[in-house]
């Protein structure tokens, strides 16, 4: 990677020619992603966890560092471990590319052609959101359980659109926009199921696994349900949160990913004229499933089929959204919708439905924004709802539970912007 910054290649000042000058001043927490398994949080997981040093331990390094777990043959020269997520991890190792990428040729070459020789075509919102989806949710090759959380891993919640929104680009999004208006709604849309679809992945490797080793039955992770239906403080408000004792309270698996993407395959059709139904039906499937399997009653075999079924379904709708033409018109009926307190059998009162619900409205009103340069919300007391909203879901500072989250006002300041909606 660091043949990648000389100046007169990607080290320059300027946009174009200046993508690793960006990614290094700008890109902080990629750049430093190797740096903090050095701190001191990561020392003390691995420790609890019997590891070796962190930034020498190939589950870390799988998702702090460029590419690591792949053979080193495949990788730039100039490689080095120490540039923590760097450009290899998102255009792909490029042992087989970097020298014909700064060949004449290289730009008659389609993008087929490119991820033949190993480079990633980030320009298509599938294999971009693919990418980031690897190490913030996870895959059959790293995952972040529940025992690297309890031993103080943060928990990943990853929302494509957001974080796409916060990651700073060493690339023309202008004109990336200009190209695809649709843009932030395809990438709210592709995020959800590549995510869901990531969970199916690795179902499917813990049920093979499982298989191999003569297992009849697969116990999943504790990470993958709702983590508040188990923990919470004691001094939270209960009122209108789901308790151990209805059916709410038992905590539900994908809790984080599942619902939102189940969301956007129902408004598939009324957005991108594309059906998601297939999507949507398997991968409830493969939720009931996983909730029989906490129990212990899943076998591997059924899991491992339905996984598949869900992944694949997930993976072909998700394709279709691509190029897709998409309904702008839509878009205000989609934010009533996500608005609608009353019928939610969808956004669960739980903090992870109510916080993918949010960033669903924050999505939608960026859409708007990126097109008709205003937001869906047209007073300033609306955003101070929002304001309020988003403060209401924040974790307090020093907890790692939402501990002043109440459903109950969580209606009432979603009623209010509804209200302000309708006029
Ligand atoms: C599946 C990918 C994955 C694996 C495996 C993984 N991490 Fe992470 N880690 C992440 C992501 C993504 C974040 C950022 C989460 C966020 O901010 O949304 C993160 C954040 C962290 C942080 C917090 C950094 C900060 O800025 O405060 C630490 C510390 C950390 N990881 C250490 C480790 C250690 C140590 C291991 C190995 C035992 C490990 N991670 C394994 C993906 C992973
Ligand atoms: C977190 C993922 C990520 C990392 C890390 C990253 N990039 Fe990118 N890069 C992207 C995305 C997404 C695009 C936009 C899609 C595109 O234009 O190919 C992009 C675009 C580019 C482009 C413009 C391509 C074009 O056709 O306009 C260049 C050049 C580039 N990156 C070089 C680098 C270099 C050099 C590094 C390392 C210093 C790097 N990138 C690190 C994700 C990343
Ligand atoms: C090779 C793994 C990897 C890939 C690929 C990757 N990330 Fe990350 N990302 C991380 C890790 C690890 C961290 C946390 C590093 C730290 O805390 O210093 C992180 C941090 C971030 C943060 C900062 C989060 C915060 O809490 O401030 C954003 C935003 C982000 N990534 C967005 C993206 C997007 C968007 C993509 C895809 C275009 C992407 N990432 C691809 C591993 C990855
Ligand atoms: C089915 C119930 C259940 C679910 C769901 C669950 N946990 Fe846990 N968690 C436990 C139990 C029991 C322990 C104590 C034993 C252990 O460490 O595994 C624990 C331990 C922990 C600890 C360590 C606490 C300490 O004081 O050492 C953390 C942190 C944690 N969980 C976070 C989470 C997060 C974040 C999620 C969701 C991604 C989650 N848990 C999901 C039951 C659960």
């Amino acid at each position: 990677m660091s043949g990648c910054t000389a100046a007169s290649c990607h080290g320059g000042k300027s946009l174009v020619g200046g993508e690793a000058t960006a990614w290094l001043t700008r890109d902080v927490a990629h750049r430093r992603a190797f740096d903090v398994l050095f701190d001191e949080t990561s020392v003390r997981m691995a420790k609890q966890l019997g590891l070796n040093a962190a930034h020498t331990e190939a589950r870390c390094l799988a998702c702090h560092a460029t590419e690591a777990a792949h053979p080193s043959g495949m990788k730039g020269e100039r490689f080095a471990v120490e540039f923590g997520v760097g450009c290899e991890s998102c255009h792909g190792a490029a042992g087989t590319w970097v020298a014909r990428h700064t060949e004449r040729t290289w730009r008659s070459l389609s993008a087929s052609q490119k991820k033949n020789l190993g480079f990633h075509d980030l320009r298509s919102m599938n294999t971009r959101a693919e990418k980031c989806v690897e190490c913030h949710v996870g895959s059959p090759r790293a995952t972040v359980d529940h025992d690297l959380i309890a031993a103080g891993h943060p928990r990943l919640a990853f929302e494509m659109s957001a974080y796409h929104a916060l990651l700073p680009k060493h690339w023309d999004a202008a004109a990336e926009l200009q190209r695809d208006p649709a843009q932030e709604l395809r990438l709210w849309a592709i995020g959800h199921a590549v995510s869901a679809k990531a969970l199916s992945d690795v179902a499917v490797a813990r049920a093979e696994a499982a298989i191999k080793s003569g297992t009849t039955y697969v116990t999943p992770d504790l990470a993958e349900f709702d983590c508040h239906a188990c923990h919470h403080d004691l001094t939270e408000p209960t009122r209108g949160r789901p308790t151990l004792r209805d059916s709410l309270g038992s905590p539900r698996w994908g809790s984080w990913s599942v619902p939102p993407a189940r969301f956007v395959a129902r408004e598939s059709n009324r957005l991108f004229g594309q059906d998601g139904t297939a999507a949507e039906s398997s991968v409830g499937q493969l939720v009931k499933l996983m909730q029989q399997s906490r129990l212990g009653i899943a076998s591997a075999d059924q899991l491992s089929l339905t996984a598949r079924q869900s992944s694949a379904d997930l993976a072909s709708w998700s394709r279709s959204l691509e190029n897709a033409a998409t309904d702008a018109t839509q878009r205000i009926p989609l934010l009533h919708r996500l608005l609608a307190v009353e019928s939610d059998s969808e956004w669960l009162p739980t903090w992870d439905g109510q916080t993918q619900r949010y960033l669903s409205i924050i999505a939608t009103g960026r859409s708007l924004r990126a097109t008709e340069r205003r937001g869906p919300f047209t007073l300033a007391a609306d955003s101070e709802v929002l304001v309020n909203l988003r403060h209401q879901l924040t974790y307090p500072a020093g907890y790692a539970t939402p501990r002043s989250f109440d459903p109950s006002e969580i209606d009432r300041l979603l009623r209010e912007l509804r209200q302000s909606m309708s006029h």
